[in-house]
């Protein structure tokens, strides 16, 4: 049973995904805590109607070092083995990353390392990619930048916006983040450089 830390900001849609994957039986985990350095995330309600604790630490005003030494203390209570940030809008210290090293997952809607950092569907439109998707990763000190677990695609369709874009990019998160989660929580993959290769047949994992 994988000990999940979940940390939002907002919406906290991939958290539901999660949440509901774990109730399908699809992933065994338990989600122990989710935190979010926001008061308002409406993710906080979905967690509390799960019955899954939840906590808000606001960020505001606080440098990130001190903020992220407080974070990893509450998540030292709950004993979490993997960390998913889930709409988490703020970068966390290299002394965080450290603390938990490959165990923080993040998901990014683009395919990176295409369009990291803020607004990512709206930069795939501006850009005019024909495809993009979203990208479950290891998060290591840079921006969106660790090696990729999973990733899945969709196509930009002409008369795309950003709103059609991201729907249809989020769907596919919230299909890709408990596989992703499924395997890391398993162990069964090994790092060749910055390639995550799926551990004992490759073949039964592939994404799709
Ligand atoms: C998602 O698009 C995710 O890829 C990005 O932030 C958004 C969070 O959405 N990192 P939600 O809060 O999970 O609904």
């Amino acid at each position: 049973m994988i000990r999940l830390g979940v940390l939002i900001s907002g919406r906290g849609s991939n958290l539901e995904a999660i949440a509901a994957a774990i109730e399908r039986g699809e992933l065994e985990a338990r989600i122990e805590v989710v935190i979010s350095n926001r008061a308002e995330a409406a993710g906080l309600e979905h967690a509390r109607r799960r019955g899954i604790p939840a906590v808000v630490l606001p960020s505001r005003g606080l440098d990130r070092e001190t903020y992220d030494q407080m974070l990893l203390d509450e998540l030292a209570k709950w004993r979490v083995d993997l960390i998913c940030l889930a709409g988490y809008m703020r970068l966390l210290s290299a002394s965080f990353i450290r603390a938990y090293p490959m165990r923080i997952l993040n998901i990014h809607p683009s395919l990176l390392p295409a369009f990291p950092g803020l607004d990512a569907q709206h930069q795939a439109l501006a850009y005019g990619v024909k495809f993009s998707g979203c990208t479950v990763h290891f998060v290591d000190e840079n921006i969106d930048s660790g090696p990729i677990v999973l990733q899945a695609v969709v196509p930009v369709l002409d008369q795309d916006t950003v709103e059609s874009l991201s729907a249809r990019i989020l769907a596919e998160e919230h299909r890709i983040y408990a596989r992703a989660i499924a395997i890391v929580g398993s162990g069964k993959y090994r790092l060749e450089g910055r390639r995550v290769i799926f551990e004992p047949d490759p073949a039964q994992n592939n994404p799709g």
